[in-house]
């Protein structure tokens, strides 16, 4: 069962949560459809006098259509015996199949929201704000040479966390 607890009641390394156990960002909801992405950049912290994060995503995710489209987003941690099925949707496309499906998650749908019963930490983020990476605000270029080589920089979305579930 996950149950609301507020932001000052999260206990965790986010550095560590999310580069190495990963996320699922997930936008859209049961009417419009939805679809998800696992992500390994990130962060959250604060901004704007509210708790945000800040998710990352490259213009040819199938999952950026949704997020572009929704207010929305969700953020999912999972249990470590959901890491091979993270590893799945991070490399396989929602437009090419039922990837959810195929690795065994049950969406839950909230009112124009998507995670996932099987997480043990959600954020529900609304987006306050969205902007493409560009090429001529890299300091360090080597950075650009390096991530970018087909010059497909992410969009990033900064979210306020609305709401924050965990597992009891
Ligand atoms: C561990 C891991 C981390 C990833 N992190 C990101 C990320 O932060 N941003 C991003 O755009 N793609 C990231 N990806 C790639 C997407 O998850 C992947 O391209 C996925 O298949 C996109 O699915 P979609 O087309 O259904 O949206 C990551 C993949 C893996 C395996």
């Amino acid at each position: 069962m996950l149950k609301e607890i507020s932001v000052s009641e999260l206990q965790f390394n986010p550095m560590t949560k999310i580069a190495k156990e990963w996320m699922l960002v997930t936008a859209g909801n049961e009417q419009r459809g939805y679809n998800t992405m696992t992500a390994s950049w990130g962060h959250l912290g604060s901004l704007w006098n509210a708790p945000t994060a800040i998710c990352y995503v490259r213009p040819q995710r199938y999952t950026k259509e949704f997020i572009d489209r929704e207010d929305y987003y969700t953020l999912c941690f999972f249990p470590e015996e959901y890491h091979k099925a993270l590893g799945y949707l991070g490399s396989h496309s929602g437009r090419d199949e039922d990837k959810v499906a195929k690795v065994g998650l049950t969406p839950v749908f909230g009112e124009g929201y998507t995670y996932f019963e099987e997480a043990e930490l959600v954020l529900v983020c609304r987006t306050l704000y969205q902007a493409p990476l560009k090429a001529e605000y890299f300091r360090d270029t080597g950075v650009m040479d390096a991530m970018y080589p087909e010059k497909d920089f992410h969009d990033l979305y900064i979210g306020a966390i609305e709401q924050v579930l965990a597992r009891e």
